[in-house]
């Protein structure tokens, strides 16, 4: 049987992926620089169910006669359109040509949090589709080679094959851009809770948004501070130096977020629950010397990262600023990086 299944979690970028080189052809998302992220699960409580985790199950069968794949929702399973199959097939289709295979395939993939929660990530949905494709062809791929087909779907995919902290090596040819583990699960204490501000889908897609970082006077700079920064930030990981980390974290958002507000044409990500998030947090830092530190992606959503024991005193302050109990969800760092399971969704 030619058919696999696979379980993801998302990540959350403390170095910045935000732009592809222009050297290399567009579609293997060969990045500017390098990034670096944790990759995240939810801390269950009462007041939340949601799961921070994509389960894919892909077949292969002489019975399909054409390529099809479906979102599983509670109650539907909805078609994926021409656009989404074809970002799914820029990852299934160079799998299955290493297998030297034609057959067609069905794929069912499932969210276990609210589509519309602000939480959604194509980084877990294309890891899953890799490690998922890659069991299912038979192909005996290394979590190193993965990352590379995973990269091919989405860029911040790459990092969410491997569990703890992880780092995305531009590389200079689609094999040495890949992602490796910089350092394990709990080895260095950090936790987040993610403010959900918005909870509808962003205007402008990362992907499509990331083509205009180019444009950004800035650009060029983000580029060299990044480099520097992704040194240091592992640096400062590996020393537990979790002050050092947060600090080079939010310079890395806002430097990416200064690209995207001066790119044309210009991006705002942000909205004013954003801002307003992010001034708790550095006010609490200076008022009250607690270890809070921000960064927020594509989106208007805010990390707020601590450290694990702070996880009370982090989610009291964003609920003491309004925001509902249902948008706020604790994260930690995930041990396990995308994982075949033997449950299949068809
Ligand atoms: C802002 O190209 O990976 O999250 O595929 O659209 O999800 P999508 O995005 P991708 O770019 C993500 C960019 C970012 C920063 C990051 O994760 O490094």
């Amino acid at each position: 049987m030619m058919k696999a299944s696979a379980q993801t979690h998302p990540n959350i970028a403390l170095i910045k992926y935000w732009g592809r080189n222009p050297n290399f052809p567009s579609h293997l998302n060969i990045p500017t620089n390098d990034s670096i992220s944790m990759t995240k699960e939810t801390i269950h409580s009462d007041k939340s169910n949601i799961e921070l985790l994509t389960h894919t199950t892909i077949e292969f069968s002489e019975h399909y006669e054409d390529d099809e794949g479906f979102l599983k929702t509670e109650t539907d399973l909805i078609p994926f359109n021409e656009f989404q199959m074809k970002r799914i097939k820029k990852v299934v289709d160079p799998l299955r040509r290493l297998a030297q295979t034609v057959l067609k395939f069905k794929m069912v993939s499932e969210n276990k949090f609210p589509t519309a929660a602000g939480l959604a990530s194509s980084a877990s949905a294309f890891a899953a589709l890799t490690t998922a494709t890659s069991k299912a062809l038979k192909l005996d791929l290394s979590q190193k080679v993965l990352s590379t087909f995973a990269r091919l779907g989405s860029g911040s995919a790459a990092r969410s094959i491997h569990g703890g902290f992880v780092r995305w090596h531009k590389g200079d040819s689609h094999e040495t851009s890949y992602a490796e583990q910089i350092c394990a699960c709990n080895e260095f204490d950090i936790a987040a809770v993610i403010a959900v501000i918005d909870r509808g889908e962003k205007a402008v897609s990362s992907d499509v948004g990331i083509n205009y970082a180019h444009s950004s006077a800035f650009n060029p700079v983000r580029i060299t501070e990044s480099q520097k920064q992704a040194k240091k930030i592992t640096k400062a990981i590996l020393n537990d130096d979790f002050p050092t980390v947060g600090k080079i974290a939010e310079k890395s958002c806002l430097y990416m977020h200064s690209v995207m507000m001066t790119s044309e044409p210009p991006l705002f990500y942000w909205n004013p629950g954003t801002l307003s998030v992010i001034k708790s947090i550095i006010n609490k830092r200076k008022n009250e010397e607690t270890e809070f530190y921000f960064t927020v992606d594509a989106g208007p959503n805010v990390h707020c990262f601590c450290r694990m024991e702070d996880l009370d005193l982090a989610h009291t302050m964003l609920r003491d600023m309004g925001i509902p109990e249902r948008n706020l969800v604790r994260v930690r760092q995930a041990e396990q990086g995308s994982k075949v399971v033997e449950q299949h969704l068809f």
